[in-house]
């Protein structure tokens, strides 16, 4: 996507409307699929996957999985990488742990990236592969 005076862009896609995911997904040059290590992300993560493809088969654009909201020593954080296996989907090595700060941004300016600095540098690492 090119956008006049900005280096990035991120379109952030609502729940529900398709049509809406579509078109961010035809505009993007790296897919990020966020999810959390939930029966309820899993359970959607087919249906997410097969769309993604669909689009991706249109542009080529890689698409990558983002793990957030991971809670350290859960059964759930150990086994959510070999769950989404099937998926054939990459997952990021850098991680989004569950954190009160991220819940109580919101509506606030972000100063400090926390997790997702690190997130940032391995997603430019993959946009630039
Ligand atoms: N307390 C938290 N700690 C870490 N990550 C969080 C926390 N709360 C939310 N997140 C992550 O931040 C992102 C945005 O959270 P949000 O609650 O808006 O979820 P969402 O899936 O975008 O919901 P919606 O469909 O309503 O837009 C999600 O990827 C979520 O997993
Ligand atoms: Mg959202």
């Amino acid at each position: 996507m090119r956008t006049a005076g900005a280096v990035h862009a991120i379109i952030d896609t609502p729940p529900g409307d398709l049509s809406i995911t579509k078109g961010a997904l035809l505009a993007a040059d790296l897919i990020v699929i966020p999810l959390q290590p939930t029966g309820a992300d899993v359970a959607q993560m087919a249906e997410t996957a097969d769309f993604v493809d669909a689009v991706r088969r249109e542009t080529g654009a890689p698409a990558v999985v983002l793990l957030t909201r991971m809670v350290k020593g859960t059964v759930a954080a150990r086994t959510i990488r070999e769950t989404l296996e099937p998926f054939g989907l990459p997952i990021l090595t850098a991680e989004v742990p569950q954190a009160q700060a991220v819940g109580m941004v919101y509506g606030q300016p972000v100063n400090d990236l926390g997790h997702y600095a690190t997130v940032l540098e391995e997603l430019k690492e993959v946009a630039a592969a």
